[in-house]
C-alpha cells in the first residue's frame, strides 16, 4: 500500500526519534540498570511520535539544524512518555496495556514505573540544557522554561489533577471546565512542541504566535479524538484499553457533547488550526495534513 506524504514523513520522523532515543538512553549496568531498562521500555517501540514530529516540522520552517531539533524532539517525547507511565499507574487510570504492550508497572513493578517516569521527566531537562541543544544559552533557557511550564502545575500535571476531579464529577464539570482541563493535560505539551521549533529558530513574534494558535486548536482536536477513540475505537488499533472514560464516569468532550457534536467541534478546530499556518505557505503542508490526521486517526 502506498503511503501518503504525511504517512511517509511521520514514519521517517518516528524512525529518527527512535534512533535518537536509543543513543540518548543507552542501557546501563549496575544496580540502576533496571531503571534505564524501564525508561527504554517506556520510550521506545511504539507511539505515533506526534509531539516530536511537531518539533521537527516547526523547526524545519526556520531551517534549524536537524541534530538540535532532534534533541529537543527527544526531550519532549521523554516528558510525554513519562506522563503515560504515570497516567497508567493503579493510582491513576490503572491501565494494563499501552502502545500494544503491558504498561510499565505491569512489565516491571510500580516502584520502577514511578522512578522511570521521574527519570524521563528530569532527563528531558538535562537534554534541553545541554550545550549540544543550541549554541545560544538563552535559547536553551527558553526551551527549559517552555517545557517546564507546559509540563508542570499550570500545564500537564495540573490537567491530570483536574482529570481526576472529572471522575464522577457529574454536572459540576461543564464544557468550559472540560476544555480547560484538556488544554492543560494534553494541549499544553502539544503547544510547547510546536513552539519549540520557533524558539530554536529564533522565529519572529508573528511566526511564533501563528504556531501557538495552530497548536492550541490542534491540541484540543487531538484530545477530542482521544475521547472519541475511547468510545468508538478498537483495542487492536489503539493499543490501549477502550471504553474506560464512561466506565469511570469521567467528564470528557464526548460525555458532554455526545459523539456527533464532539466530532463537529473537532473538525471546526482542525479548520481553524489549518488557517493559522497559512503564512508559512507550502512549507506547512505537513502541519496541515497532520491536523486532518489527528481527527481521522484510528490509534
Ligand atoms: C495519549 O497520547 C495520551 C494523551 C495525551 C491523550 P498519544 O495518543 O499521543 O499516545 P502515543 O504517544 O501515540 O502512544
Ligand atoms: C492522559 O489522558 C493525558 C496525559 C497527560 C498522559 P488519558 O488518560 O485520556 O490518556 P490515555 O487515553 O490513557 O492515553
Ligand atoms: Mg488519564
Ligand atoms: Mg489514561
Ligand atoms: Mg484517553
Amino acid at each position: 500500500m502506498t503511503q501518503s506524504p504525511l504517512g511517509a514523513a511521520l514514519s521517517d520522523a518516528a524512525a529518527e526519534i527512535e534512533k535518537a532515543l536509543d543513543r540518548l538512553l543507552p542501557p546501563a549496568t549496575g544496580p540502576e540498570a533496571k531503571l534505564m531498562e524501564a525508561m527504554r521500555y517506556a520510550s521506545m517501540s511504539g507511539g505515533k511520535r506526534l509531539r516530536p514530529f511537531l518539533v521537527l516540522e516547526t523547526a524545519g520552517l526556520f531551517d534549524v539544524k536537524r541534530g538540535c531539533a532532534l534533541r529537543v524532539a527527544a526531550a519532549v517525547e521523554c516528558v510525554h512518555c513519562y506522563s503515560l507511565v504515570h497516567d497508567d499507574l493503579p493510582a491513576m487510570d490503572d491501565d494494563d496495556l499501552r502502545r500494544g504492550k503491558p504498561t510499565v508497572h505491569k512489565a516491571f513493578d510500580e516502584a520502577t514505573a514511578v522512578l522511570a517516569g521521574d527519570a524521563l521527566l528530569t532527563y528531558a531537562f538535562e537534554l534541553l540544557s545541554g550545550a549540544e541543544t543550541h549554541d545560544d544559552p538563552r535559547v536553551r533557557l527558553e526551551l527549559v522554561s517552555l517545557l517546564a511550564q507546559a509540563s508542570g502545575p499550570h500545564g500537564m500535571v495540573g490537567g491530570q489533577m483536574s482529570d481526576l476531579a472529572a471522575e464522577a464529577a457529574g454536572d459540576d464539570f461543564d464544557l468550559g471546565a472540560v476544555t480547560r482541563m484538556q488544554k492543560m493535560k494534553t494541549g499544553a505539551l502539544i503547544q510547547a512542541a510546536a513552539e519549540a521549533g520557533a524558539v530554536l529558530g529564533k522565529a519572529s513574534h508573528e511566526a511564533r504566535t501563528a504556531l501557538r494558535g495552530y497548536a492550541h486548536d490542534l491540541g484540543l482536536a487531538f484530545q477530542i479524538a482521544d475521547d472519541l477513540l475511547d468510545v468508538e475505537g478498537r483495542v487492536e488499533d489503539t493499543g490501549k484499553a477502550v471504553a474506560k472514560d464512561a466506565a469511570r464516569g469521567k467528564a470528557t468532550f464526548v460525555s458532554i457533547l455526545g459523539v456527533e457534536r464532539a466530532r463537529d467541534q473537532a473538525e471546526r478546530l482542525v479548520d481553524q488550526a489549518i488557517h493559522h499556518v497559512a503564512p508559512f505557505g507550502l512549507r506547512a503542508d505537513n502541519l496541515r495534513a497532520l491536523a486532518r490526521y489527528v481527527i481521522d486517526r484510528k490509534s
